[in-house]
């Protein structure tokens, strides 16, 4: 029989206790932009956007939510009705004069603000092709709100397509969420390789800022097993800082909340509020 691992399962033995407490900001902004990606869809991206976001903001950093899913995952998760919205993140786009804090909305954590999609983003892809400049359009747009932020998340779809260029193409770094099963590894070659061309034609300060275990079961010899393979692979890419798998997640987006607030002693949280402190200790977050 398998051991059974409480807090192991979901932070695999790494605690919040193992990176310094992020110190109090004088000041706030520019922001650094980092996109959640991963053309894989179910592999954390959203779940991370929101909860990486809102531990962020536990510490204080002002953290902007970009959902860059016409699906509207992350705008869902934090009980924002995308659907209901005139003006979503696809207005922004396609207007160039929009101001940009008329589709910032607020959430119910203190510092977490969240920049909405439904729809209407999948015509995006389509109409910026004969734009000019069709890959600098979200930069444009963060241009308008990125002083006021410490950190902005985009939150992609899953895909390569022109909306995850224009998320590189805005970032200064990019976070791969990949989850801890058999397949994960497939396709992380063809994403390294566009985040490679992106940086080498679009965006020369883009670096990846490390890739992110989730879903990590530790009572299982496989998801051990998996997570050696992509610590072998990827080396000091590869995040400390490990995410479990735990139901505490879908029930807190059902809940419409970041776990941090649903359930805030729970591994889950601890996890990433665990990141939030990895990345600060970094340098990669201020
Ligand atoms: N660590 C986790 N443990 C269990 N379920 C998770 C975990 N992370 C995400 N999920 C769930 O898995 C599903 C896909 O996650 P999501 O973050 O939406 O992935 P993506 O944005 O990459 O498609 C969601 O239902 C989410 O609640
Ligand atoms: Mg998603």
């Amino acid at each position: 029989m398998q051991p059974t691992l409480d807090v192991d399962t979901a932070t695999a033995g790494t605690t919040p206790a193992d990176f310094p407490e992020p110190a109090p900001l004088a000041s706030h902004g520019p922001a650094r932009i980092i996109a959640m990606c991963n053309q894989k869809g179910g592999v954390g991206k959203t779940t991370t956007t929101i909860n990486l976001g809102a531990a962020l903001a536990e510490y204080g950093r002002r953290v902007l939510l970009v959902d860059f899913d016409p699906q509207g995952a992350a705008s869902a998760g934090l009980g924002i009705n995308a659907n209901e919205l005139e003006a979503t993140i696809y207005t922004a786009l396609m207007a160039p004069r929009f101001d940009v804090h008329d589709i910032v909305h607020e959430t119910s954590v203190p510092g977490l603000n969240l920049v909405p999609a439904n729809i209407d983003l999948s015509a995006a892809e389509v109409q910026l092709v004969n734009e000019v400049a069709r890959e600098q359009a979200l930069a444009r747009v963060l241009r308008g709100v990125s002083e006021e932020y410490d950190v902005i998340l985009v939150d992609c779809q899953p895909s390569l397509g022109l909306l995850t260029v224009n998320a590189l193409t805005a970032a200064h770094g990019v976070i791969v969420p990949l989850e801890t099963e058999f397949f994960a590894l497939r396709g992380v070659a063809l994403l390294l390789e566009t985040i490679e061309k992106v940086r080498d034609r679009l965006n020369p300060r883009l670096r990846t800022d490390g890739i992110l275990a989730t879903m990590f079961d530790g009572r299982t010899l496989h998801a051990r097993e998996v997570l050696a393979r992509v610590r072998e692979a990827f080396g000091e890419d590869v995040f400390t800082t490990v995410i479990g798998r735990t139901i505490k997640f879908p029930d807190a987006s059902v809940a419409t909340e970041p776990i941090t607030t649903y359930a805030p002693s729970h591994p889950g949280a601890l996890a990433y509020r665990t990141l939030a402190r990895e990345l600060v200790s970094r340098g990669d977050v201020a």
